[in-house]
């Protein structure tokens, strides 16, 4: 493992002595390193918001934890007011984005937590609300790592892996979920050459997954968004692993924008189009991608972010999507923590029994 071991600089961990959320700071990667040392529910909010931490595994492991840390700071003995300020605490984290259901996920479940235990004592409630956190975090790093045993069963040795935004371990504890293949066979050398799309307009493939996975010792290649057609038309590519932030009933699945384009490129060169999604990312409350909030994001990510000067006209508008939905008609396969999803997808997904 490189010096950005996981370790060394964590997606996301908690210290309890310090009461603080530590997180890599994934806006200044890959050419700073830096940790953040956050207690404030504003300063997580902001991190969430702006994309300092982020993927939607990562993102509800921090509102677990941040919840956490919101109810140690909640100062009543009176329970019912602990549950108000619990509660709006966890409105304010649920605004900060609204397209991975993985943040809804992680909030209902501390929510869970105060709800099942009115009439007991707030420091119990508090005790009980860490150590949920702290087992979201856990059950994080076995979700991925069962999702990257999953799909080493859909590969083979020396098979060619494109992959767009980042679904590593930076998007989650550990091992990521559309990258847990890679670590997984990068460990029992399995060769794969690995290609990674830049992901317009935020780089998190160019800036995140390419630089995690040459942490780890592979030799990824990347893409501007614009190649993958192309690439795809070689045959150079054996499967797309992408992650995903809300999967619906029927199997539509949202990911980070240009998600959709690769999964229709895939179609017409035959090349199997994997979504790779923990159970906590099924939202049965969404029958299809319709019901899905997009994010949309400032134009200054597409006019003026990374270039020295602007490269879009002044007052020029931008339409800047942060996700799409892949219908699931183009989806080869989800691969889930508990096995691989085949379609029907309402059928199979219904058979998970969420
Ligand atoms: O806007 P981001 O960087 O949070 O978008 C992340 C993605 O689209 C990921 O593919 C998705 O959250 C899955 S992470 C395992």
């Amino acid at each position: 493992m490189g010096s950005f071991s996981a370790e060394a600089f964590p997606t996301i961990a908690l210290d309890e002595a310090a009461g603080e959320l530590v997180l890599v700071d994934q806006t200044l990667l890959p050419n700073e390193k830096k940790l953040l040392r956050l207690s404030k529910q504003e300063d997580i909010w902001e991190a969430l918001h702006t994309l300092r931490v982020r993927g939607a595994p990562a993102i509800g492991v921090t509102a677990a934890l941040a919840m956490a840390l919101a109810a140690r700071d909640i100062e009543t003995e009176d329970y019912s007011v602990f549950e108000k300020r619990f509660n709006e605490a966890a409105d304010y984290l649920a605004s900060s984005r609204p397209t991975a259901v993985n943040l809804f996920w992680a909030l209902d479940r501390m929510r869970g937590v105060t709800a099942a235990h009115r009439g007991e004592a707030v420091a119990r409630a508090k005790a009980l609300l860490l150590e949920e956190a702290k087992k979201i975090r856990e059950e994080d790093i076995a979700v991925c790592k069962a999702i990257g045993e999953n799909a080493l069963t859909l590969v083979r040795k020396g098979d060619g892996l494109l992959t767009h935004c980042n679904a590593g371990r930076l998007a989650t504890v550990e091992y990521g979920t559309a990258t847990a293949v890679m670590y997984l066979g990068h460990e029992r050398d399995y060769g794969f050459r690995i290609y990674c799309d830049e992901t317009r307009p935020l780089l998190q493939g160019a800036r995140l997954t390419a630089f995690e996975l040459s942490e780890a010792g592979m030799r990824p290649t990347v893409l501007c968004d614009n190649m993958s057609a192309s690439l795809l038309e070689t045959g150079a590519v054996n499967a797309v692993f992408t992650g995903c932030d809300r999967v619906a009933a029927n199997g539509d699945s949202a990911n980070k924008i240009g998600t959709q384009l690769l999964a229709l490129a895939a179609k017409r060169y035959g090349v199997p189009f994997y979504i790779c999604a923990p159970t906590s990312t099924i939202d049965m409350k969404a029958a299809s991608g319709a019901d899905i909030p997009i994010e949309q994001r400032k134009p200054e990510e597409v006019t003026e972010m990374w270039y020295e000067r602007r490269m879009a006209p002044e007052g020029v508008s931008a339409y800047n999507p942060a996700f799409d939905v892949t219908p699931a008609d183009l989806i080869t396969a989800i691969v889930t923590e508990h096995g691989v999803l085949r379609p029907p997808y309402t059928q199979s997904i219904s058979g998970l029994g969420l």
